[in-house]
């Protein structure tokens, strides 16, 4: 990362310079050791001590960035590529009809809101627009063969799918998994251009969610969660060795279990499905592990940072009317369909009013609208929900 290489030479300078200032000092006392008067030795002392004083700040100003998330909102990131599912998604525009994006900026008929299984922004987008970089477009949503990828980022997210190969909705659903996302990139049909910028890129990756709800049944969930964990490893693996990912914005699996979908599954009373927030629970754990054993396989420039969607959505269930929310449980768009076993929302559904978005935590049955990831953001910016992982130096 170019930011980070000039932090690490500036590093290096500061600690030569005390150096120097040492060695210089020290040759002038044996050459003049008579002419030194003590003006010029309290002089060299106060020179000594302010090239160390300045030496550790400059220390602690590189050394923080590794434990601050100053890297990635020090707006020193150039470039964002996505990855995962719907949460982040922004090309799925067959899936997406309006009213989805109904509340982006420059209206619906602009493409760019196409795709996105949200009223407006995702985190992702909101993400790109705090650090000053192009929100990335859609892999999927470009054409195939003529695109050349200039550098802008490339959002391979794909509603559906999941970690595991196997996840989907039901059998013959097309998406792309996360390893099929990681082929794309690497191997795509598109040429990367040399302003594609790897290095200095975050990734964001947000996925695991679709996994639990498809793919979880009849199995152990400490076992599952372990196999989700291991590709979760190998997914950071791969953009660290094979891509040169050095920054990585992770989210975690929010109480999957309270999303309107499944709360509906539970029963006539709409209570939340436990056994789903407990899978979820399990296998945030088990994130954590990788995480950190990533961290500390990784080398000094790397930065992890953790978005800890679990604590943020059990706040908003807990208490919605202090953070501004006033329905944490019906989605505002979309009518329940017995035969998919979910809401649908599309053009004909009932859906909420404009001033309700507002106030409304889920745009449909499984999706949150513009304000909550914008709630979202704000936390995490306040560090409420967003860590670095590891690197305690
Ligand atoms: C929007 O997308 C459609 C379908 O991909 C395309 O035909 C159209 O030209 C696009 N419009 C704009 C304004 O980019
Ligand atoms: C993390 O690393 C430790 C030590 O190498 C290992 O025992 C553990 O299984 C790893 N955890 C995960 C989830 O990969
Ligand atoms: C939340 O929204 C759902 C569906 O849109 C509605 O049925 C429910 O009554 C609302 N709850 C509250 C507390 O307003
Ligand atoms: C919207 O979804 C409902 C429920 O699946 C369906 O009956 C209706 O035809 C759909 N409307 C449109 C415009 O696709």
């Amino acid at each position: 990362m170019v930011e980070k290489k000039n932090k690490s030479s500036r590093k290096s300078d500061a600690v030569g310079s005390s150096k120097e200032n040492d060695d210089a000092t020290s040759k002038e006392y044996s050459k003049n050791a008579e002419k030194v008067s003590w003006r010029q030795f309290l002089f060299t002392i106060l020179g000594i001590t302010a090239a160390v004083v300045i030496g550790i700040c400059f220390r602690n100003s590189i050394r923080g960035p590794a434990k601050s998330m100053d890297p990635l909102f020090g707006s020193s990131v150039p470039v964002m590529y996505v990855f995962g599912d719907s949460t982040v998604a922004a090309g799925d525009f067959l899936m997406t009809p309006f009213p989805y994006g109904i509340d982006w900026p420059n209206g619906v008929t602009k493409n760019e809101s196409k795709g996105r299984f949200c009223n407006g922004y995702t985190v992702a987008d909101l993400l790109a627009k705090r650090l000053n970089i192009p929100i990335p477009q859609s892999y999927n949503f470009l054409d195939n063969k003529r695109v050349k990828l200039e550098g802008n980022g490339n959002n391979f997210a794909s509603a559906g799918c999941g970690l595991l190969q196997a996840t989907r909705p039901f059998v013959g659903f097309e998406c792309y998994s996360i390893s099929d996302q990681i082929l794309q990139m690497l191997y795509g049909p598109k040429k990367w251009d040399a302003k594609a910028r790897f290095d200095e890129a975050i990734y964001v990756i947000s996925v695991g969610g679709n996994d639990l709800m498809f793919s979880l049944k009849g199995k152990d969930p400490r076992v599952f969660a372990r196999q989700l964990g291991s590709e979760m490893g190998n997914l950071l693996k791969t953009l660290y060795e094979k891509v040169g990912g050095r920054t990585y914005f992770v989210n975690n699996v929010g109480p999957l279990g309270c999303i309107p979908n499944n709360r509906e599954f539970s029963g006539l009373e709409k209570k939340c499905n436990q056994e789903l927030n407990v899978a979820a629970v399990e296998y945030n754990r088990v994130l954590d592990e990788v995480l950190l054993n990533f961290s500390r396989i990784s080398d000094d420039s790397t930065v992890v940072v953790l978005a800890d969607s679990f604590k943020l959505f059990s706040l908003f269930l807990e208490s919605p009317a202090v953070l501004g929310f006033s329905n944490a449980t019906g989605p505002c768009c979309g009518e329940w369909v017995d035969s998919k076993g979910m809401f649908v929302c599309n053009g004909t559904s009932p859906l909420c009013s404009k001033s309700e978005r507002e106030g409304y935590i889920f745009f449909d049955g499984a999706h949150t609208t513009a304000s909550a990831n914008q709630k979202f953001l704000e936390f995490c910016l306040a560090r409420k929900i967003c860590s670095v992982v590891g690197k305690l130096l």
